[in-house]
């Protein structure tokens, strides 16, 4: 780490610091503060992630940390302050937002996402990427998690920040998520080195099953095993859990996660209208031509008696369909 590197750090450090204080102890910092209590989450855990609230203020953040003697030339480049195009101007990025701070993988303070209070666009808004912040590289809370991950010998993948926060409250800490872009081959290698097992659980809505199914595929070419939690349509686990509860979504969602070819057969069903018999069967051509990839013979073989049991073909058919697939496919 370079020592331009360590004045930065330094700078997250002492700005993660004062978001904090200003949600715990400033008048202005109160409604945030609520708002996050009013999301289910505990004091102790605004404390374990150091959650914040930047003031509306243009100026908050420059003057905090200029005082501390750091220099605008490097909190611009570092993405801390942001430089008005027009006006070239140094602003404060973060303004009346809840402040999340996004630790590296040894649990310093590289970013920030900043969600807003009440209605507006953008919902949440990111540091930029920065000497320091690698988004395809880093996955938020792998500090914190990565010895439960070791331990359970699984992952979870989450969508949000919000999300992984909420499972670690109630007791679930073996998870992780990306910052607001697909996971990278980078994110899947590093989780590979850790687990045999990944437990992918977007959000329960058409872009969240898409997303899963990417991931899914990255893990998969990594060798890891991967499962697929599926949440109902409309929530995601942080509000399932405030909705339901941990032990709910441990035992209901988490338990319950299928394997991947299952999930496989689910997406691909999407593209077949089944009312109609010539898409039925198209639809079971593409399942053999999916299933002939499994190598165990005894997983091949229970997904096939599902296929000839939900479309009534005879067991024999369908093997003599694969077989004459994995010739093709040698
Ligand atoms: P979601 O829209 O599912 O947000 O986006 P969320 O985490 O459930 O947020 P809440 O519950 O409304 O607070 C999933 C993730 O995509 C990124 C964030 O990382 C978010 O956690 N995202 C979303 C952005 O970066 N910007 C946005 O404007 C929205
Ligand atoms: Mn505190
Ligand atoms: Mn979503
Ligand atoms: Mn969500
Ligand atoms: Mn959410």
């Amino acid at each position: 780490v370079s020592k331009e590197n360590d004045t930065a750090l330094s700078a997250f450090e002492w700005l993660t610091k004062y978001y904090h204080h200003m949600l715990k102890h400033s008048k202005q910092g109160k409604e945030g503060y609520r708002y996050l209590l009013h999301r289910g989450i505990s004091d102790l855990t605004i404390e374990e992630f150091q959650l914040g609230f930047a003031p509306n203020d243009t100026d908050f953040t420059i003057e905090f940390l200029l005082k501390k003697g750091f220099h605008e030339a490097m909190l611009v480049k570092e993405g801390i302050l942001s430089l008005q195009t027009n006006s070239k101007q140094v602003t404060d990025r973060f303004r009346g937002r809840v402040i999340f701070p996004i630790r590296n993988h040894f649990g310093k303070t590289v970013a920030f996402g900043g969600r807003i209070i009440s209605e507006g666009e953008p919902k949440y808004l990111n540091s930029p990427e920065s000497s320091l912040f690698h988004k395809g590289k880093l996955l938020f809370n792998f500090d914190l998690a990565r010895k439960h991950i070791r331990k359970e010998n699984e992952a979870i993948l989450f969508e949000g920040y919000v999300d992984v926060i909420a499972a670690y409250q109630a007791g679930i800490k073996h998870a992780v998520a990306t910052l607001g872009t697909s996971l990278t081959d980078y994110q899947a290698k590093l989780l590979r080195r850790y687990v045999d097992t990944c437990i992918i659980c977007y959000d329960g809505d058409q872009a969240g099953i898409e997303a899963a199914y990417k991931a899914a595929n990255l893990l998969r070419q990594t060798g890891c095993n991967v499962k697929i939690a599926n949440l109902p349509d409309g929530t995601d686990p942080d509000s399932y859990i405030r909705t339901l509860g941990g032990d709910a979504f441990r035992n209901n969602i988490i338990k319950k996660s299928e394997p991947y070819n299952t999930f496989y057969l689910r997406y691909l069903r999407r593209n077949f209208d089944f009312s109609q018999e010539s898409e039925r069967i198209r639809y079971v051509e593409a399942a053999i031509k999916h299933l002939a990839l499994i190598k165990s013979s005894v997983e091949r073989e229970y997904y096939l008696k599902e296929l000839s049991n939900e479309f009534d073909f005879s067991l024999e058919v369908l093997r003599e369909e694969i077989h004459k697939e994995q010739r093709k496919q040698q």
